[in-house]
């Protein structure tokens, strides 16, 4: 009798335990599913969706699942595991500030980790250094530096081509060869929006596409390839490659169409007879390179909208860009140097005001007031005159990254 009243207590006492273990489980998924609104589970949520800087620097201190992989917290790993934006920028000359300014504004409005790539000449790295330790703070990027390589075999052709350095992007899927992907921009671009927007744009892309850029042009009166280029070019007006995101993986598996051999090549294999083929008839270097390889692979290339590269071209004969004045500027590719001069006032006053900028909330907040007064001075140039939309897209990305919690973006 005894034993059979022992049996029945530690019946019922194993019953209450799984019920408790029950109801806890009950209790995380629920919370899981408002968003993350209880205690741990919060601090775990907050910490990677605020992952975009100030929350996770702020909040719950820790750089998240993101850079503890193997935490073994029962929290975080009911999370989806942290995909890392790649982005990678060639920085060569008087480069520096400009890339810095550039990287700044990638952090201060992205939400999941970045992971920079950044090819620099070698007299530039421990400027580099020094200025991205000085950010590690913000526990929502790590980054690593390169120096500028060419493939022994004409090294010195690549290098000289169009600007120095820059075709040393055509070479990032055969140097980069662990990354899946990759979001290429040029040094004289700033976001205006988070990164995850244009990396988002890789879920887009169907069967065929490897790689994503915008139109050169959106007007073919004022077009350079469609009235000048004594090379084939991608589409009506060509593609600009400032702002290039790239599935990797499917670049070097690939089989490239192309105007030199009848068998198909290989990234690794087409870049160099292309380059013998072309040099003495291409203006823009390795731009122009990729406008031949998307004209005979034009099933390959994602096109996306003027608004995420957007260039005084898009301004100066007229607006032209008919997405970013009805949408917003995503991303300002301020080409020809008028970051630096005073022939695109509105250009220079959107870098003057990043670049000036800290990451402090305060600061981030008090760059507008004084940006639209600078910008209102603008309004007898061309792009001056729509800088309305320039304040407008500013004020959102303020607004949906340091106003509201994450989860409503
Ligand atoms: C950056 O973080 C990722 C993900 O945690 C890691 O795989 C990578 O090795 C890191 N890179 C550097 C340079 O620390
Ligand atoms: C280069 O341009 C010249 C002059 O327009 C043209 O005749 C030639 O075919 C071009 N070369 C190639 C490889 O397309
Ligand atoms: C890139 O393409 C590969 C192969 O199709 C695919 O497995 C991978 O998920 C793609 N990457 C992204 C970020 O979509
Ligand atoms: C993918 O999109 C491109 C551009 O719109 C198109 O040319 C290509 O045929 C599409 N591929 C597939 C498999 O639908
Ligand atoms: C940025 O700082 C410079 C001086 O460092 C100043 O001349 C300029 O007016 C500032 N611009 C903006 C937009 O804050």
């Amino acid at each position: 009798m005894r034993r059979y009243l022992r049996v029945v207590v530690l019946c019922l006492a194993c019953g209450f335990c799984s019920l408790l273990y029950a109801f806890s489980q009950l209790a995380v998924s629920l919370e899981e599913g408002a968003g993350g609104s209880g205690g741990k589970p919060q601090a775990a949520a907050a910490s990677w969706l605020g992952g975009g800087g100030r929350g996770a620097a702020r909040g719950a201190g820790s750089a998240g699942p993101a850079a503890h992989p193997g935490r073994s917290d029962r929290y975080s790993l009911k999370l989806q595991p942290i995909e890392r934006m790649h982005l990678a920028v060639v920085a060569c000359g008087e480069r520096l500030e400009e890339t810095v300014t550039m990287l700044k504004s990638a952090l201060i409005f992205s939400i999941k980790p970045l992971q920079f790539h950044i090819f620099a000449e070698d007299q530039l790295h421990d400027s580099f250094k020094v200025i991205l330790d000085s950010w590690s703070f913000l526990q929502t990027f790590n980054y690593s530096l390169y120096p500028i390589t060419f493939p022994s075999e004409n090294a010195a052709e690549w290098k000289k081509l169009f600007k120095p350095c820059a075709s040393q992007r055509l070479f990032l899927p055969l140097i980069l060869k662990e990354v899946d992907s990759l979001l290429y921009v040029d040094t004289d671009i700033l976001f205006l929006r988070p990164v995850d927007d244009i990396w988002s744009l890789l879920k887009k892309f169907n069967s065929t596409q490897i790689a994503a850029m915008a139109p050169e042009h959106e007007e073919p009166r004022i077009g350079w390839y469609n009235r000048f280029a004594r090379h084939p070019y991608y589409g009506k007006t060509g593609v600009n490659s400032g702002v290039m995101l790239m599935n990797m993986t499917r670049m070097r598996r690939k089989y490239f169409k192309n105007d030199m051999t009848t068998v198909r090549l290989r990234w690794g294999d087409i870049l160099m007879p292309l380059l013998k083929k072309y040099k003495l008839n291409i203006t823009w270097g390795d731009q122009d390179l990729l406008n031949i390889i998307f004209f005979h692979n034009p099933e390959s290339l994602f096109v996306f909208p003027c608004q995420w590269n957007y260039r005084p071209d898009h301004c100066i004969y007229g607006s032209n860009c008919q997405e970013a004045e009805e949408e917003g500027i995503f991303i300002l590719h301020g080409n020809r140097g008028v970051y630096h001069d005073d022939k695109q006032p509105a250009f220079r006053a959107i870098y003057e005001a990043l670049r000036n900028c800290s990451f402090e909330d305060d600061s981030i907040h008090s760059l507008l007031k004084p940006l639209e007064l600078e910008l209102q001075k603008t309004v007898h140039t061309y792009c001056g005159k729509i800088y309305k939309v320039f304040i407008k897209q500013l004020t959102k990305s303020i607004q949906d990254r340091y106003d509201r919690p994450p989860k409503e973006r």
